[in-house]
């Protein structure tokens, strides 16, 4: 393997896959949604997550009224709501409208929750930092919404279900529908590698 060794960023594409998801919101009686490709998992207890959002995005506007956000997991097939929602600016298009969105009912919040979505997270606003360029806004997610028929019994998401969106950036999405599927026991192999 001949490796480049570069000082910077170099394009910053090189953590990519990650997951694509639709971050929806609803305020000043519009609802609206975009892709977001810049989320993590923080905490367990309480369970938070957190969204990178540019502040001039329609839905930072919309998050900083409302102070509540979903976030909708789309599967491949579904791709196209990613690039179509993150393609398009909320304050000039009703995309809900544009591109035929159904709503399933939230349970705690006012958010709109993506009937095609394979899960969905509602998320009251627990703190926001602005960081660089982006603000990070950090949600707790107090209700969840999944198709049981996406996940096994354990609770894993069923790859033969469902081939959930990821975002290689530069446009570009791939399936999780490979064969190959490691199982490693993290408590065996933290003994060390044979
Ligand atoms: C796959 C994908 C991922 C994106 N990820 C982010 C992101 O993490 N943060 C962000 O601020 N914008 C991201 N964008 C850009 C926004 O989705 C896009 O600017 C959108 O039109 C903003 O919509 P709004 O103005 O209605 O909020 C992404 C776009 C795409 C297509």
């Amino acid at each position: 393997m001949a490796k480049k060794h570069v000082e910077g960023a170099a394009g910053f594409h090189h953590h990519y896959p990650k997951l694509a998801v639709i971050v929806t919101c609803h305020a000043q009686g519009r609802d609206n949604a975009m892709a977001v490709a810049w989320f993590s998992s923080i905490s367990q207890k309480p369970p938070l997550i957190g969204i990178s959002i540019a502040p001039k995005r329609y839905t930072y506007e919309l998050i900083m009224e409302s102070k509540e956000f979903g976030i909708n997991f789309l599967s491949l097939e579904k791709a196209d709501l990613v690039a179509g929602t993150g393609g398009c600016p909320g304050r000039e298009v009703d995309k809900f409208e544009r591109f035929n969105l159904e709503k399933d009912e939230a349970l705690v919040t006012s958010v709109p929750i993506l009937r095609d979505a394979y899960a969905a997270y509602e998320c009251t606003l627990f703190s926001s930092y602005t960081i660089g360029d982006h603000e990070w806004f950090v949600g707790e997610v107090v209700a969840t919404h999944y198709d049981e028929e996406a996940f096994t019994s354990t609770g894993h998401l069923d790859p033969t279900a469902v081939n959930p969106a990821l975002f290689m950036g530069a446009e570009l999405y791939y399936s999780t529908d490979q064969t190959t599927k490691r199982h490693l026991e993290r408590a065996q192999y933290g003994k060390g590698l044979k």
